[in-house]
């Protein structure tokens, strides 16, 4: 079932929002009190309406992910195998191999990431088109407790990669490290503003410069915020039901999203010199952001746009993945559009 279109007050919201200043424009759901100062810093999640008529995205000379991607998750915290199974599916979805390719229906999770493609670098090297998924870690223990810094995410990483047993391979070619926390664990500015953000990691803690992302599961924290829609705050519900989770875990299937939106900016802007908008590279806005809590055609403002709707369980999606995976993912910046873009847009296919 599409989402019913915003009321007449939340279309006024949304043009009000439009004239705004873009930096004023935040997550889909900001809580009342959050303060704009709060979500500072590179890559985090932060809301933008889909319009034109304000972006001015630039390219800033530095390279994209233009080498085949790999993925190395980082399951930190307690991580059931369903959940892990869920992410996994959704990752193994951006490049099938032909075979499961074929399979896959339209729109598919492949095609959304063909907009992502779009983005080269100087030396006219695209993003690649091939996203695998590496070796994984778990740190089950939470080793570097269950409140981490934003530093502590490198340290995290640094522990992957220095482990005694199995460490992750440092894969400074196309390497992308993604740390995921479970429900119990809070992250600097989580649930504040931040769902998610990516950065690159430093030879002081790290011992190299690898591109990364943290994504935090908010079911136990803030799902409402970072779980949108499959979670609505009561302050703007107005009566509204949440959308139902296509793999059935609020928490996961709203971390696809964020997830998706973090792999976006980090293929585009890995090293935060290459595709953002605004003059400023330590607070910019990126391909993702500029489309954040919006799903289908006409989505903005209040409005997540026009979505599909699993006939079996009544739930919402966007894409289509491996092994009849179906998930939900915010669209990301077109350059040549110059608009939101997904593959589930119905003004082309
Ligand atoms: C917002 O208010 C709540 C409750 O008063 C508080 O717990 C929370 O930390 C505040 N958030 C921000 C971003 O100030
Ligand atoms: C690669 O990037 C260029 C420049 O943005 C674009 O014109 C082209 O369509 C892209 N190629 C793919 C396969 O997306």
């Amino acid at each position: 079932m599409p989402s019913p279109p915003a009321p007449p007050a939340m279309r006024c919201l949304f043009f009000f929002l439009l004239a705004a200043p873009l930096a004023s424009a935040w997550r889909p759901w900001p809580p009342r009190n959050g303060s704009s100062n709060a979500a500072s810093g590179i890559g985090v999640s932060k809301k933008f309406e889909g319009s034109s008529d304000f972006v001015k995205l630039e390219y800033h000379m530095g390279p994209v992910l233009a080498a085949d991607i790999t993925v190395h998750p980082i399951w930190y915290g307690a991580w059931p195998a369903t959940q892990k199974r869920t992410i996994r599916a959704f990752l193994r979805s951006l490049s099938p191999e032909a075979q499961s390719a074929a399979a896959i229906p339209s729109p598919s999770v492949a095609a959304w990431w063909r907009t992502v493609r779009l983005y080269a670098d100087q030396t006219d090297a695209n993003v690649s088109a091939v996203v695998n998924l590496g070796q994984e870690k778990s740190d089950t223990r939470m080793s570097r407790g269950a409140s981490l810094t934003r530093l502590d995410i490198q340290r995290v990483i640094h522990d992957a990669v220095t482990a005694r047993t199995k460490p992750l391979p440092v894969d400074s070619s196309g390497g992308l490290y993604l740390v995921l926390t479970s429900p119990e664990v809070h992250v600097e500015t989580f649930c504040g503003q931040v769902c998610g953000f990516h950065y690159f990691t430093f030879p002081s803690i790290v011992g190299y410069t690898l591109p990364y992302a943290w994504v935090g599961n908010s079911a136990a924290r803030c799902p409402e915020i970072c779980a949108y829609p499959f979670a609505i705050p009561s302050y703007v519900a107005n009566g509204r039901k949440p959308e139902m989770a296509p793999n059935g875990d609020v928490g996961v299937d709203g971390m696809v999203s964020v997830i998706a939106h973090e792999l976006a900016e980090a293929a585009s802007n890995p090293l935060a010199n290459a595709w953002y908008a605004g003059g400023d590279p330590s607070f910019p806005t990126e391909i993702a952001d500029l489309c954040e809590g919006i799903y289908g055609t006409g989505g903005g403002g209040a409005y997540t746009g026009q979505l599909l709707t699993d006939g079996r369980s009544g739930a919402a999606y966007n894409v289509n993945g491996v092994r009849g995976r179906r998930f939900l993912v915010q669209w990301v910046w077109d350059p040549y559009r110059s608009y939101c873009s997904g593959p589930n847009a119905l003004d082309h296919q």
